[in-house]
Formats: C-alpha cells, structure tokens, sequence
C-alpha cells in the first residue's frame, strides 16, 4: 500500500524516521513515496508550501503522513497545514487523550483515569481567515459555521463514538452568544443524535466545559466541537494527559485523510535528535488502524506503552531521576519491546476506530446541500459604515434615506444598540451598522438594496453591506444586543 509523506520542518526529519523507522522494523505492507511540502518548499517560490507533484501525489494516494510544518508570520502567508486540512476537505480533526504511564501528571498521581477524544470540526468557522479592516481601527473576521460541514463531523463523531463503544458524546459549543452559528452546530448535533440512541447525547457552553474539564476529565468520553473552540479544547486536554507530545492526530475526510503530531516544528531543539517522537508515532498508529492494519496498530503500541511504563523516556517528560535518551534510542528501545506488554497502561483495542476512506475519483467538487427550502425572502439590509458623528446626529442623516416601508430601526456600534436606544456610556469605534428593515416583513428586491446602496452613499463611507433574509418565518440575522 502506497501512501504519501511529507517529513516537514524542524524536528519534522528527526521524527518522522524515527517512526518510519519503527515502521520498517515491524515490517508493514507500506510503500512511502515522500512529497515536498512545508516552510522550505515555500522558501523555494511555492506560495503554498507545496509542489504541483506533492498536490498530486498526495490526491492520488489519499493518504497524507506528515510531520509539522512551519507558518511563516506575518506576511500574509498561509499555514501548509490549515491549507491541507481545508483543501482536501478533512472534515474531522479526531484526537485522543489518555492517562499513560510512565507518564506523571496531576491526574495520574491522584489516581483519575483519562480517556478522552476530542473531534474537531477542521474546515470552517474562523479558519478560512476571512478577515477585512473596514477602517483604519476596526478589523472584523467571518466566521462560517454551515449544516453540511456541521453535519459531516458529528456525523463522523456519532460513528466513532458508536464503534468504539463510548457511553457519553457531548456537543461543547457558545450557542448562548452566538445563535446563528454555534446555534446551528448544536441544532445539527441534536438531529444527528436521534439516529443513535443507545448513545447518552448531550451539549454543554464551552466555558462551563473547560472548567469541568480541568476538575473532572473523567466524567467526559467523546466530545465534538467547532473549529476554534476544539483548536483550544484540544491543546488544554493535551496538558491534562502531560502534554502536546501525547497527542496524535487524525484529519479525517471522505477522500483524503492527513495523520500527523499536534505538536509543531519545536525549533529550539530541531537538529538536536532529542524530541519525542510519540505523538507522530501515535499518530501513525491511527493511520495503520485507517488502513486497517490493526493487528500491527496493536503490536506497536503494546511496545511503546511498555516503553513508556519501563521509564525510558526523552528529554521532554519522565521521571526526572532517570537520565533521558535522544530521539534514535528512544525509537529504537520501543522496537526492541515488540512482542511486550504493559501492565499498567489501557489496552490498546483491536476494534479501535476504523473509518476507511474511499479515495475513490472524483470529476467534480461536492456541493454540500441541506434539504430545507422553505420559502426565501430579502426584508432588509445591514450597512457597515464609517463615521465619527454621534448615534443621534447619524441617524438623522440616516433617516433621509428611508424609502417607503424600508426604515432604519437600529443603529448599533460593536454589535451594541445605540440608537433609538442606548446610554452614552457605551465606548464607539468609527464603524456602525445601520439596519434598514421593511414594515410587517414586505419583501423586497435586490434593486430596493442597491437603490438604498446609492442613496446612501452619498452620505457615507460604506464599508460592507448584508442583506437580511428571512426562510420561511425565521428571520436570519440576529439582534444588537440591547435591541
Ligand atoms: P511547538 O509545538 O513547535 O513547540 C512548543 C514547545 O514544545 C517547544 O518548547 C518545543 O521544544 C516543545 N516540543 C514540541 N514538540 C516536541 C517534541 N516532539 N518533543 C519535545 N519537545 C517538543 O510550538 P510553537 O513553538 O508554537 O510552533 C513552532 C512552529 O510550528 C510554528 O511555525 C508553528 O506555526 C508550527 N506549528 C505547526 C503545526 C503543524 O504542523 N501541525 C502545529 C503547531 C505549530
């Protein structure tokens, strides 16, 4: 079986052989064929970090092991990794977090038992860094949650959650704030919940999560989240278990699936042959349980928990009594515990998740489509405009803009009310919205919106419009807050 790596940068090499290594020592079916992708390939003129030949390489084999990569900062320049991961639709960013020994944490010490996983939704939300100033002061990000990108991940954390025997999936989310967005993950969530019913479904605001999180990990078992909220979710779940060197990773799609270590390029110690290769290991692990090589999956994980439980350990964790060894010896004392078990730590489960992805052609790019059509109307538009007048004045000269049934019936500063009503302790920024709605929900045209455009352009530096729609009876935006 062919499969596509890239060995990234940084410690990238160092690791990634160490585990081909391992891989090679218990004698896997697999073919690599190595990409160029990373930092240094963009350094060579590929503004995307990778090669036409690794793009594709790595659609043909479906298949994507790498090792971290480094995002240039600043300059505009895009994460390799992110562009991977939203490219080649990797819907599913599943993480695993689990109380080892060998490795001490406040957890383990207490005697509290973790097994944890973590799916990320890995596309949307504020990743596609859609960000636009729209004055010299004022930034503003789009954040993009969708039913058919919400539905492709809890699908896959019901499936998984199902397979792996799990008693709990809880859906963290912000709904409370944000009713549209995570409003809509959540709605998602509970329709997919119905199709599983000997699983315990249920949802819970992402502050309240990360605070119970960190008092009772145990009481969690699979939980699905929105991409930024997951992103940090994640990494504080990586410290519960001791770190981001505990980590792997799957990014799991329809047609292409990237395994890699959560962890980055870590430059401080890059060259020096002394990093922890276990969460590119673990990774590989879940690759091999993908391909469904679970037998192999199984066998080398046993070896590097018994590692990992005789105290052997790199620079970066273990008992601090007990000298550290370098990256090569590290990889090598786990091949040499093949065929061994450890006592202490969970055992790794052959019937672990296998979701084996199709890697089947395709002509044309898959259009995500919901099945509701209820019918569509436009009842109103929001102008982002810039300006320095009080909420008073400008809604005068606002008003002069009205047109029949479409009046202006807030005007908002930061997503606050401030006109008709608000209090003058309310800090502004140069950029309002002024909301201009229909009477009684009359529709309107496109036209009525760029008439209105027009009218008030003469007045003011527009920086941004949104029509307000409404489907059926729901209207589709929501309220400032106070309004
Ligand atoms: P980092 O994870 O590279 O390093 C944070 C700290 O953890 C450092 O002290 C490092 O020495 C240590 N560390 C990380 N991995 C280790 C390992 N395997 N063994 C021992 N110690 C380890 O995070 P940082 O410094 O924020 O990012 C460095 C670069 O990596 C950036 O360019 C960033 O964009 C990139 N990055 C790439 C990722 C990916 O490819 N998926 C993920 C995260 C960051």
């Amino acid at each position: 079986m062919k499969i596509a790596v890239a060995k990234g940068d940084g410690i990238g090499p160092e690791i990634m052989d160490a585990v081909i290594g391992i891989f090679n020592a218990a004698k896997l079916p697999l073919d690599y064929q190595f990409v160029d992708m990373g930092k240094w390939v963009f350094d060579k003129g590929f503004s995307n970090g990778m090669t036409p030949e690794a793009k594709e390489t790595i659609e043909q084999l479906g298949i994507l092991f790498k090792g971290p990569m480094e995002t240039p900062k600043g300059k505009g320049v895009k994460s390799v990794n992110v562009t991977a991961r939203k490219t080649w639709n990797t819907y599913a960013n599943d993480r695993k977090f689990q109380t080892l020994s060998g490795v001490d944490t406040v957890f383990s010490k207490a005697g509290i038992n973790i097994d944890l996983t973590i799916v990320r939704e890995n596309i949307e939300d504020t990743y596609g860094g859609i960000e636009h100033k729209l004055t010299q002061d004022v930034a503003i990000a789009r954040r993009y949650i969708t039913r058919g990108g919400s539905e492709q991940v809890i699908r896959y954390a019901f499936e998984m959650a199902q397979k792996k025997g799990a008693k709990r999936i809880t859906c963290g989310h912000k709904a409370n704030i944000m009713k549209l967005t995570d409003g809509l993950f959540l709605e998602v969530f509970n329709e997919i919940a119905k199709a599983y019913p000997n699983l315990k479904a249920d949802d819970i605001i992402v502050d309240d999560l990360c605070m119970k999180l960190v008092s009772h990990p145990e009481l969690f078992d699979v939980i699905v989240l929105t991409n930024l909220q997951g992103d940090i979710v994640s990494d504080l779940c990586a410290g519960l278990v001791g770190g981001l060197g505990f980590a792997p990773s799957s990014n799991i799609g329809d047609h292409i699936s990237i395994f890699e270590a959560v962890h980055g390029t870590a430059p401080d110690i890059a060259g020096k042959n002394i990093a922890n290769p276990t969460s590119l290991l673990l990774s590989g692990l879940n690759m091999l349980r993908h391909l469904g090589m679970m037998e192999k999956a199984v066998m080398i994980e046993n070896a590097l928990l018994f590692t990992l439980e005789s105290g052997v350990h790199t620079g970066d964790f273990g008992d601090k009594s007990i000298a550290s060894v370098n990256t090569t010896v590290f990889a090598q004392a786990i091949i040499d515990n093949f065929g061994k078990q450890s006592t202490q730590n969970p055992k790794p489960n052959l019937k672990d998740f296998d979701f084996v992805s199709t890697n089947k052609a395709i002509s044309k790019n898959p259009m995500l489509l919901g099945s509701n059509n209820e019918p569509h109307k436009i009842v109103g538009a929001d102008f982002f405009i810039e300006s320095t007048l009080q909420p008073n004045e400008l809604a005068a000269v606002a008003m002069q803009q009205e047109k029949n049934e479409l009046k202006l019936v807030t005007i908002s500063n930061r997503g606050t009310q401030v006109w008709p009503t608000g209090s003058v302790f309310t800090n502004l920024v140069n950029q309002y919205l002024l909301r201009f709605e229909t009477e009684n929900a009359t529709p309107l045209t496109q036209s009525d919106i760029i008439n209105l455009y027009s009218a008030l352009a003469k007045n003011f530096q527009i920086s941004s419009v949104e029509i307000l729609n409404m489907w059926g009876d729901k209207k589709a935006y929501s309220l400032a807050q106070g309004q």
